[in-house]
């Protein structure tokens, strides 16, 4: 009897000191899941409005965003031209400049080369009119796609919209 008084004793203490451990770590798991959530901050960086108003064509501006440079370039039309001839299906990264821009006149990347993550050097530095990277000699075409060079993708478009005119919104806003 007292064996199995004993016994029973010790169960409790396992299941006692096993409901402590598991809210013992939750509890010190608490603020690590809180910060799960986005902050403030974050959310105020989730879109990003760009006055493009000025921006004459042929110029090109860097828009923080996120942490990452994205380009706002407001393109010639020799510029959309040359993305416009450059849709072929033997490109590295094949894809139609019309699917990239949502107008013509302004092509909107995420400057982050896509081989090691250089920020590629402004339009107009590269071979076919477009970007270099001088990390390793990734050319990027006017409409940011890889023609040239170790990059293995084109460079990312984000996603981005038309608030007006003369305001782009890069991001996209957070419900
Ligand atoms: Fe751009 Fe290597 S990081 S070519």
């Amino acid at each position: 009897m007292a064996i199995e008084a004993e016994e029973n004793r010790r169960d409790f203490l396992i299941l006692a000191t096993s409901a402590f451990g598991v809210a013992g770590v939750a509890a010190a798991a608490w603020p690590f899941i809180r910060s799960w959530s986005p902050s403030a901050d974050v959310l105020a960086q989730a879109t990003t409005e760009v006055d493009i108003s000025a921006l004459q064509k042929g110029q090109m501006i860097t828009i923080p965003w996120q942490g990452k440079p994205v380009f706002v370039v407001h393109r010639t039309p020799e510029m959309i031209t040359s993305a416009q001839s450059g849709d072929k299906e033997s490109l590295p990264d094949p894809a139609k400049d019309a699917d990239r821009v949502k107008k013509p006149e302004y092509l909107v990347l995420l400057a982050v080369c896509t081989h090691l993550g250089c920020v590629p050097q402004p339009i107009g530095t590269g071979n076919f009119g477009g970007f270099l990277c001088p990390c390793h000699g990734s050319h990027y075409d006017t409409s940011g796609r890889i023609r040239q060079g170790p990059a293995p993708r084109n460079l990312e478009v984000p996603y981005y919209d038309f608030k007006d005119e003369k305001t782009l919104v890069i991001g996209k806003a957070m419900a």
